[in-house]
This record gives C-alpha cells, structure tokens and sequence, in this order.
C-alpha cells in the first residue's frame, strides 16, 4: 500500500493578518460576515491587497469572546477590537494597517508583544534534557 503524499501548502507574503469572528454569539444580525465581505474592496481601496503592507483576511467561527462584536483580531501585534462598525474598520484601515498605531478607543484586549519577558515561563522548554522519564 502506498502512502499519498502529503502537500505542502503556500500563502502570499503579508504584513498583518486580520481574522473577522463571523459567529452568531457576536453579532446576530450578520454584520459580522458583512464586514468581513466589505474587506477585499477597503483593502484595495488603501493599497493594503499587495506590497509590504498586504493584509491576509479570515473568518474565524468563535475567539470565546462572544460579545460587542464585530470582533476583529490583527496579528502578529495581538490587538484585539470590538464593535467594528463600517466606520471603525476604516479607521483601524487608516491608523493601525496603514500607519502601525493601534485605534486605542477600540482595543478590548492587547496581548504582549513577543519582545516582553517572558523567556523561561514555559515549563517545557524549561524541562532539562533526559527528565521526562519516571524516577
Ligand atoms: S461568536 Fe464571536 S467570539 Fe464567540
């Protein structure tokens, strides 16, 4: 029996990922699926589909938030927002993936940025080599 192989997928080049929670929890309404189908053309419109600045856009199901949505996350920088109206996704357009400032009126929740200490907080890779077995 052959075993089929496995392909290794490819993704374009981008600055910023933007994942949209298009769950009923958020918004019931549809505004959620709304907005995220009103990306592609505010994209386009501030150059932000090609070059350095791309952003990659996604749907995401549920985050666990569940509440005064739309719900966006922008990653790598971990700002999350809420009450993403038309008018807020355009400033978060202007001021966060265009111009790298997060729109702080809108931010409910910021994770740490990867340069923040936090080395050595994982107990795995704190585990010295050769200690996994039973003593
Ligand atoms: S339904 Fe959107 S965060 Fe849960």
């Amino acid at each position: 029996m052959s075993e089929t192989p496995v392909i290794k997928p490819k993704i374009g080049e981008y600055r910023r990922h933007i994942l949209v929670c298009t769950g009923e929890r958020c918004t019931s309404d549809g505004a959620s699926q709304v907005l995220f189908d009103s990306l592609g053309d505010k994209f386009k419109a501030a150059g932000l589909t090609a070059g350095p600045l791309r952003v990659k856009r996604t749907r995401a199901s549920c985050f666990a938030a569940c509440k005064g949505g739309p719900i966006v996350c922008v990653q790598p920088d971990g700002t999350w927002y809420y009450n993403v109206t038309p008018e807020n996704m355009d400033r978060i357009i202007e001021q966060h993936l265009c111009g790298g400032k997060p729109v702080e009126d809108l931010v409910f929740h910021q994770a740490q940025s990867p340069d923040d200490e936090d080395a050595g907080a994982c107990a795995v890779a704190q585990a010295p080599q050769g200690s996994g077995g039973n003593a």
